[in-house]
């Protein structure tokens, strides 16, 4: 049968190319899939959260990434309080009478006598700071002049542009007052840079500077503490379910003294102090010693990115434990008793009312304060990251009891340790079972064999115990650590078991999200970025196509006359199908590990009288090199194509199906 095509749909997404139709029959050996159409609904309802995001500021994923913010140290509040700057002249880090109570350190510029120098500061970004011609940039400062009046001069600069400085954009401010006051400046590059710099010259008497901070006024949605748009958007054009925050390890610290503390990433961004990044010292060879968190990007900016994309948000807190790959004594932690883990459990059930209070409560008012009166509707809280040992749950069991006591209607939870499997896993589940968290979050960084081999990994989970959070995973190629195509396949044939088990799993999220091509500590990641582009990864749309096709409902599929085994023994097909209650539409998910060409029948077995196959589309990741990787410079070297065919008429479709490539067929009927 020859098929027509038509022309793109909203299946379309960024970066997908649409190919001509080429449903053809021959070649390969031959497969019957069979969905039960019966009763589309029948099936486990598949939940909104399913396919989601987990964010971590590990990679630069936070200040230097996501958060537009271009100066770094901006409170010079890094131990070597002038990290990330230069300075001339006469400069002094002071701490008197400071502007923020919680960030007290600023710099104290004095003039120079000498007729040609001049006092300034100079800032280096993160790896430079790029900016774009003829974009508007907006600069501010707090300062106050000591004897009441001076003028400063901030200009943005390319140091390389023909082998002598170019200043790119320059604007006054004349600082008036001792009083610490806010000033704002607009800059628009008339060139473009990428490793620039910020400088700030004193024309004047003395001044004091804090808080230096340089934006792009084109955030996502134009927000002045915003976010880089580019970055949001990849983010939006998932369509996530979930989005998990503020990580990973970081939520732990090294030690409990740097663990994600949310309070303090709330209220006035100057006044967010900041903290030790986990992340800066792990491995040796990757060593960036002015990586912090300036809290710029806090939780009520993470509620509110979660909001704007549409998703749940996913908070997760610490549980008293340090991070115990570093520091795993006993006094390393806050000791297991319900009055040492106070403060810890307090924490949580404030988050709570920073998100869903009363705007008259003490939480919820800041937030109304911060610009949302409206509740943020959380409905979801994890505790501890990576925890294992008795040393959890001694602990968990505190915090679940008081949540369960003031916010019965929130879920909790747990966590099943670093590993996939083995002695702690074994031995935590059933602790988070017997505790009562509603979800397990399980982490698996695994090679391409622990993918291949778990498909069917879920099948056999108790179905009345806590539901399934695949909180951190990604195919961990063996000696091929980067997002090469063959990783995102194999996570595919994963995926189809989480959606298989659609009524266990009840969200998933691939992990670490982004990171910096100049300031990565783990790899692979799901988006890549400098700062001025991004690259969405193979991996970034497997995820984003099981999340376009999650569907509503699970479907029954049998291959061959056998229920799908979610393992490669069934000629190195790996299935799942879905029903779209929304779109009527039946969506069967392949990925054909092998490296043979099949020819694939779908068959809509006992569709209600009347209807019948109106039109189905093709969509296929594929990449003759399993190595391939999508970059920056080429971004497109792996990116899904689909076909959009009509059949008038029956109840099945025949398709080739390529070897090592993923398949998404929707199929509508009407
Ligand atoms: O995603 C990177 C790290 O991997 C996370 O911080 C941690 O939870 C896991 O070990």
């Amino acid at each position: 049968m020859k098929l027509p095509c038509l022309k793109s749909s909203a299946l379309a997404v960024a970066g997908v190319a649409l190919v001509g139709c080429a449903g053809g029959e021959q070649g390969g050996s031959q497969r019957v899939f069979e969905l039960d159409a019966s009763d589309p609904i029948a099936g486990a309802p598949i939940p909104a959260t399913m396919y989601g995001l987990f964010f971590e500021d590990i990679n630069y994923a936070a200040d230097g990434g996501l958060y537009a913010e271009m100066v770094k140290n901006r409170s010079f509040e890094f131990p070597q309080s002038l990290m990330g700057w230069e300075a001339s002249g006469n400069v002094e880090v002071r701490t008197a009478g400071p502007a923020f109570p919680r960030n007290p350190h600023y710099v104290h510029l004095e003039p120079v006598s000498h007729p040609h120098k001049r006092t300034g500061i100079q800032n280096e970004g993160f790896f430079g700071v790029s900016a774009q011609k003829g974009k508007e940039y907006r600069f501010s400062v707090f300062a106050r002049a000591s004897k009441g009046q001076s003028k400063i001069t901030v200009e943005m600069t390319d140091p390389a542009s023909m082998g002598e400085t170019q200043v790119l954009a320059s604007a006054d401010a004349v600082i008036e007052g001792k009083e610490w006051k806010k000033y704002t400046l607009s800059l628009t590059p008339e060139a473009d840079v990428v490793k620039g710099k910020l400088r700030i010259f004193l024309y004047g008497d003395a001044v004091d500077l804090d808080h230096v901070s340089l934006f792009p006024v084109d955030t996502w949605k134009g927000r002045e503490n915003g976010l880089r748009k580019d970055l949001v958007q990849a983010l939006a054009d998932i369509h996530p379910g979930v989005l998990r925050f503020p990580g990973g390890c970081i939520v732990e610290g090294t030690d409990l003294q740097s663990r994600y503390q949310w309070k303090n990433s709330v209220g006035p961004v100057e006044n967010r102090p900041l903290n030790e990044n986990r992340w800066h010292y792990t491995f040796p060879h990757r060593f960036f010693p002015d990586y912090y968190q300036s809290y710029g990007l806090g939780f009520y900016e993470f509620f509110l990115l979660a909001e704007d994309i549409k998703c749940e948000p996913l908070p997760i807190l610490s549980v008293g434990l340090a991070c115990q790959f570093q520091n795993n004594d006993e006094n390393a932690h806050v000791p297991a008793t319900e009055k040492d883990l106070k403060p810890y459990i307090q924490d949580c059930l404030d988050l709570i009312e920073f998100a869903n209070g009363d705007t008259l409560s003490k939480w919820g008012g800041l937030r109304a304060q911060m610009g949302h009166p409206e509740p943020f509707d959380l409905k979801y809280i994890g505790i501890g990251n990576e925890q294992w040992d008795h040393f959890y749950p001694d602990r968990l069991k505190f915090f679940v009891e008081a949540i369960r006591k003031a916010h019965p209607e929130i879920k909790i939870v747990g966590s099943s340790g670093p590993d996939s499997e083995g002695p702690q896993f074994e031995y935590l589940w059933p602790e988070m079972a017997k505790l009562g968290a509603d979800l397990v979050d399980e982490h698996f960084y695994r090679p391409e064999s622990w993918f291949l081999a778990q498909g069917n990994r879920y099948d056999s989970y108790d179905r009345k115990g806590p539901k399934v959070f695949a909180g951190e995973y990604a195919c961990h190629g063996a000696g091929k650590k980067w997002n090469h195509f063959e990783a995102s396949l194999l996570e595919a044939a994963f995926m189809t078991g989480l959606e298989r088990n659609a009524d266990v799993v009840e969200m998933a999220t691939y992990a670490p999200l982004f990171a910096h091509v100049e300031g990565w500590q783990w790899r692979p990641d799901m988006i890549w970025f400098d700062n001025v582009r991004s690259v969405r990864t193979a991996s970034y749309y497997v995820q984003q196509l099981f999340s376009h096709n999650k569907g509503t409902h699970t479907a029954s599929l049998i291959m061959d006359g056998k229920p799908i085994a979610g393992n490669a023994d069934q000629a190195g097909l790996f299935a799942s199908a879905v029903y779209d209650s929304q779109d009527g539409a039946f969506v069967v998910k392949t990925a054909n590990v092998s490296d043979t060409a099949q020819v694939v029948s779908i068959a809509l077995r006992g569709l209600k009288p009347g209807l019948q196959i109106k039109s189905y589309s093709v969509t296929s990741l594929h990449s003759d090199d399993l190595d391939a990787d999508n970059t920056l410079d080429n971004p497109d070297a792996v990116v899904p194509q689909v076909k959009e065919c009509r059949q008038v008429g029956g109840d099945a479709i025949s398709l080739r199906i390529e070897p090592k490539t993923f398949y998404v067929f929707r199929i509508k009927v009407g």
